[in-house]
């Protein structure tokens, strides 16, 4: 199906009631339905957005465009949560209703302040030229999780020298006062953040360009966001078209991140940051929040997919889903990813323990399960994932503990897509004996590398029948296996 403009642009009561219900009779036929991670029930998620503690509970929405998997007429979609791994869903929250955000409500954060939630997005809009206009917008929901927007915009356009490409404002305290950075594209095409401050969240002022590095960003930045600890900040963020020798990605545009000893809020920028990283080694994560929780963790959700790419459900009206929440430390200014302890209450019964001597191949029940595997000092081999019967499918992770190198290829994994950017991802670990903490949800794989040093996350599309995990390894091992309820 070819969409138009017009047709990815109507406004949602113009569909005809019968569109939706549809898409989810043929979704629910679908073999790549994910049993525990974040998933639309019809057409497209996008961004995490808001992720946030607020009246005893987890809140996260999610940018969506329900009626086809293409990126249309955006809204934020809510779920709630008691533990970060059973949510409920909330339905749609922000639409797309006002002259502000008559385009698309598009990402943002939220924070509690005093009894309610704030919610910061930004609102597009297209003029009859479709050219694009960017407002800041700020919006409060109550405890019932009823949205009233904020008629004025907080910023009604980018400041002197910047683009209309202007987007996804990340709100937080600092101090005394609130703090807002903002993606942004300078005259010269040049990717920016820019940081507001404001003492009452509805006037804000512009304190100019973040300072976290002397290179060159791309042409655009997206999804900024800063993290402020009382040890390190850390600056999580997407820069578009940036240069590979600055930091070697091979997605279509990279998540990356940087962490300074800390923030200077007077001079506006990190205090020593460290060169770009990836945030992850694995094919499809975009769009990452993180937030301190009153528990003082520092958690992360991500988009597990990425713009301007064909996915294998887009046949289906439907495409991608949400990471699983992860837990960030920070120690010696590296950081390490971690699944959230919560992960945990997801485990059925006793795990299935298996080492060198016992079998090297086995059946999944299904591919909903959680692998943990210790291996020996200097271990070489390959784990295979979604194999099948004659051995042949899979997906394949190759390391080698004695160089530290770790290669991912997912070729032979299922349906073949994102074909331009290749099908391989190897990158380097620490030299000891290696250890994979390992989520499967039978289209998407979480593999945490020594203790969150590296994570690599992707999606694959199998067959039904490839649930089988095949371990090839030149030294001894522990392994470990849970599967895994569903809460989809
Ligand atoms: C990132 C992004 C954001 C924008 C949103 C629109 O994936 O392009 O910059 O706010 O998606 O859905």
């Amino acid at each position: 199906k070819v969409w138009t403009k017009e047709e990815r642009y109507r406004p949602y009561q113009e569909w005809d009631k019968t569109h939706l219900a549809l898409l989810q009779e043929n979704i629910a036929n679908s073999k790549w339905r994910l049993g525990y991670h974040i998933q639309p029930n019809t057409g497209l998620l996008n961004d995490p957005n808001g992720f946030s503690y607020f009246n005893n509970q987890w809140h996260v929405f999610y940018q969506s465009y329900p009626m086809g998997a293409v990126h249309g007429l955006k809204s934020w979609y809510h779920l709630t949560s008691d533990n970060l791994v059973d949510w409920k869903e909330e339905g749609t929250k922000v639409f797309p209703d006002s002259l502000y955000d008559s385009h698309g409500v598009y990402s943002g954060t939220a924070l509690p302040v005093s009894d309610q939630l704030f919610l910061a997005y930004t609102g597009n809009v297209r003029d009859a030229e479709w050219v694009r206009h960017s407002y800041q917008l700020g919006a409060w929901m109550d405890d019932s999780g009823t949205v009233r927007k904020i008629e004025t915009p907080l910023i009604t356009e980018p400041p002197t020298g910047y683009t209309s490409e202007f987007r996804d404002p990340q709100l937080f305290r600092y101090d005394d006062e609130y703090l807002m950075v903002i993606g942004a594209q300078n005259e010269a095409e040049k990717g920016k953040i820019l940081t507001y401050q404001s003492s009452d969240l509805l006037t804000w002022q512009c304190k100019g360009e973040l300072e976290f590095t002397d290179k060159e960003m791309g042409f655009m930045i997206e999804c900024p966001n800063l993290l402020v600890t009382k040890d390190a900040a850390l600056l999580i963020f997407c820069p578009q078209g940036l240069e590979p020798d600055i930091c070697s990605y091979e997605n279509i545009y990279p998540n990356t991140y940087v962490i300074g000893d800390s923030y200077d809020s007077e001079a506006n920028r990190l205090i020593q940051p460290t060169a770009l990283k990836n945030l992850d080694e694995g094919f499809d994560v975009y769009a990452t929040q993180a937030f301190q929780a009153p528990d003082n963790r520092l958690l992360s959700i991500s988009w597990v997919g990425l713009p301007e790419i064909e996915y294998p459900t887009d046949q289906e009206e439907w495409a991608h889903c949400l990471s699983s929440v992860k837990e960030l430390l920070i120690k010696d200014k590296k950081l390490y990813q971690r699944p959230v302890a919560e992960m945990k209450q997801l485990r059925v019964g006793e795990a299935l323990e298996f080492n060198k001597d016992s079998a090297s191949f086995f059946e999944t029940d299904t591919n909903q399960y959680e692998l943990m595997l210790s291996f020996d000092p200097l271990s070489c081999g390959t784990l295979t994932l979604f194999t099948n019967k004659e051995q042949n499918k899979g997906l394949t992770i190759n390391f080698d503990s004695q160089h530290g190198k770790i290669a991912i290829d997912r070729s032979q994994a299922g349906a073949v897509f994102g074909e331009e950017y290749g099908f391989i991802r190897s990158f380097s670990v620490e030299q000891k004996p290696l250890e994979l903490q390992i989520f499967v949800d039978s289209s998407i794989v979480e593999i945490f590398i020594n203790e969150g040093e590296k994570v690599a996350t992707m999606r694959v599309f199998p067959e039904t029948h490839q649930t089988g995990v095949h371990l090839e390894c030149d030294g001894g091992y522990q392994g470990k296996l849970w599967q895994l309820r569903k809460t989809n």
